[in-house]
């Protein structure tokens, strides 16, 4: 068995971050969405992995992940020059998977547990496919199944007007190599773009035995802001434990799970887990809430901040309140309205700012 994980993309919906980086590379727990991916198919046993990437931003996701050695497992890089879709993403994998079963794995998504059992009920039961669907509010946002009572799918329709159900396909997807002939079948969406969607109702059509099953675990697809924030509070609900290598002075209060990187600083603050921080920062006069992480060398002089996510190299000061915010690199969020009544703002692109 191998896997590939997608991880191209512009990422429109987390702009301005993604001018500058990757989506997949944006931090959960100070740690990077897709490393939550490759490690979910290292504990499936799957060694031989491809990262599709595209031009803009794959030599950023190289430089981060490497060659797999650090997961004792054995990367290659696969560039798609073009945003053609899912399935034109297996079509240039084709020499890399050869005839090889694979796992599919889109690198923003993120679910509550492993996925080994699919894996092993894949190999038991030899389907062509086994897609993992997930009951969701709002099915038009993403690919949708049609599954009859007794759990068979009937039809698979991508970004459906009027869903016929609120099953939402989860981009985590197990084939056989019977999936490269329907992807030969399937022409362009509306979009312009090989669905995955689209090849998967073609092995339905061909008669190819595609199986489902419904998560019962959460999942979320980190691409966008409110969900990201959603995957950063859940994670350190279940995952952080609490660990202190930095230094924190006899006026603070650390209440809960807090993990503090070395070489980081409290100092007269409160820090109310489950809380995260990187290495090297300093915190000072502050009050950090719950379901915060905050990356190294970050400032944060006299401020509030909580259900945040602030990335390395930012600096907060005099900031009564921050909540629900994601915060790039090298941001500098600071007070000044007390002498001056104006807000003085250097925004990049597409950044959002509530006042
Ligand atoms: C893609 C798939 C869609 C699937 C979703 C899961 O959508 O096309 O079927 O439900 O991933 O994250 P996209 O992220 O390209 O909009």
């Amino acid at each position: 068995m191998k896997a590939i994980i997608l991880s191209g993309g512009k990422g429109t919906r987390l702009r301005p971050l993604t001018y500058s980086g990757a989506k997949q590379l944006v931090p959960v727990a100070n740690k990077p969405v897709l490393f939550y991916c490759i490690e979910n198919i290292v504990e499936a046993g799957i060694k031989d992995v491809g990262i599709i990437i595209s031009p803009e931003t794959g030599q950023e996701i190289k430089d981060t992940v490497g060659d797999g050695g650090r997961w004792g497992i054995d990367i290659k890089y696969i560039t798609q020059d073009v945003p053609g879709g899912l399935a034109h993403a297996i079509k240039i994998a084709h020499d890399f998977l050869a005839d090889s079963p694979f796992v599919m794995y889109l690198g923003d998504n993120l679910i509550g547990a492993g996925i080994d059992k699919f894996v092993d009920e894949f190999q038991k039961n030899r389907p062509d496919a086994l897609i993992l669907l997930k009951e969701v509010e709002d099915p038009r946002q993403f690919g949708v199944a049609e599954v009859s009572s007794d759990g068979k799918v009937i039809r698979l329709i991508e970004k459906p007007e009027a869903p016929p159900s609120n099953l939402a396909l989860v981009g985590i997807y197990l084939f056989s190599p019977e999936i490269h002939n329907a992807i030969e079948r399937i022409r362009p969406s509306r979009r312009g773009e090989l669905e995955i969607t689209d090849a998967i109702q073609e092995l339905i059509q061909m008669g190819s035995n595609v199986e489902s099953f419904v998560l019962d675990m959460w999942w979320l697809d980190t691409g966008k802001k409110d969900d990201l924030l959603t995957a950063n509070a859940i994670v350190l609900d279940d995952r952080l434990k609490g660990n202190i290598s930095g230094t924190v002075d006899n006026s603070s209060r650390i209440l809960g799970r807090v993990a503090v990187g070395k070489g980081s600083v409290i100092k007269d603050s409160t820090i109310r887990g489950p809380v995260v921080i990187g290495d090297n920062t300093v915190i000072e006069n502050s009050f950090i809430g719950p379901h915060t992480s905050i990356g190294s060398y970050v400032k944060i002089i006299k401020s509030s901040v909580e259900h945040s996510v602030i990335m390395n190299e930012s600096e907060l000061r005099d900031i009564e309140r921050l909540e629900e915010s994601l915060v790039g690199r090298r941001v500098r969020i600071i007070e000044n309205r007390k002498t001056h009544k104006a807000l003085r703002l250097m925004l990049g692109d597409d950044s959002v700012v509530e006042v």
